[in-house]
């Protein structure tokens, strides 16, 4: 089925960048499908593409060539316009670094994408508080990016991610920088969080208890998926 609610569908990618005059592939060919609540972590060597993988399906970088299709929708056909309202309101982001507006505070930041939503301003505060209490940061709310530790960084930007309900949290490395404790509890509300709402959830990491903790794997060797398990 592919018209089904967070199904992620890869036909054929191909992602090449073009640097000066030298031509890199970095994605091969893969073909992925993605069911909804399935939890599937990329593994994989630095440089080999899981965050490349990870913005194409994420409709922030286009691909060379090949198809993603994201409840039926052909992404890469749809007009920048659809493709913008789709990533709003469809998915979320947890990026390798974490991108959060330092001169906002906790709450402000996690309001932001519900307020480019259009919820009105008490509706979208009102769900950004929800979500940080989710993450545990109730007594950060208005803590500012720079008062708050690498962490609680980390828990707003999943608690950014979330605000909107996507359907679709893709998380790029999202306990990169973390004591391996702050880590872990950052993994199992990740996970917690994609049991609950029933979002799909694609993670890419070199942390391998977290990618154990996802429903399948993949590993991404030269361009290609390597390993699905
Ligand atoms: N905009 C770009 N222009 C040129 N090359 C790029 C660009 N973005 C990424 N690359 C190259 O593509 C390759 C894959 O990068 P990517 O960031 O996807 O790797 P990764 O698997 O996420 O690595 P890491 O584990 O270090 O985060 C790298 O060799 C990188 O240099
Ligand atoms: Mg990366």
């Amino acid at each position: 089925m592919k018209n089904e609610w967070g199904h992620v569908i890869v036909e054929g990618l191909i992602k090449t960048f073009q640097t000066g005059s030298s031509q890199v592939e970095v994605i091969k060919g893969i073909d992925l499908t993605i069911k909804r609540r399935q939890s599937l972590a990329v593994i994989g060597a630095s440089g080999v593409g899981k965050s490349t993988l990870l913005h194409i399906l994420g409709t922030l970088e286009e691909p060379t060539s090949g198809r993603v299709f994201l409840d039926g929708l052909d992404l890469y056909q749809q007009s920048p316009k659809a493709l913008a309202r789709i990533r709003n309101r469809k998915i979320g982001f947890v990026f390798q670094f974490h991108h959060l507006l330092s001169e906002f505070n906790a709450l402000e930041n996690t309001a932001m994408p519900a307020l480019i939503q259009g919820l009105s301003r008490k509706d979208a505060y009102g769900e950004a508080e929800e979500m940080l209490v989710r993450v545990g940061l109730r007594e950060r709310l208005r803590h500012r990016v720079g008062e708050l530790s690498g962490g609680e960084q980390q828990r707003v930007a999943v608690a950014r991610a979330l605000v909107v309900e996507p359907e679709l949290l893709l998380a790029d490395e999202p306990t990169g920088n973390l004591d391996s404790q702050t880590g872990r509890r950052i993994n199992e509300l990740l996970i917690q969080l994609n049991e609950e709402k029933g979002l799909t959830t694609i993670v890419a990491t070199h942390n391998l208890e977290l990618a154990s903790m996802m429903s399948s794997q993949i590993r991404l060797i030269d361009g290609r998926v390597q390993e699905e398990r």
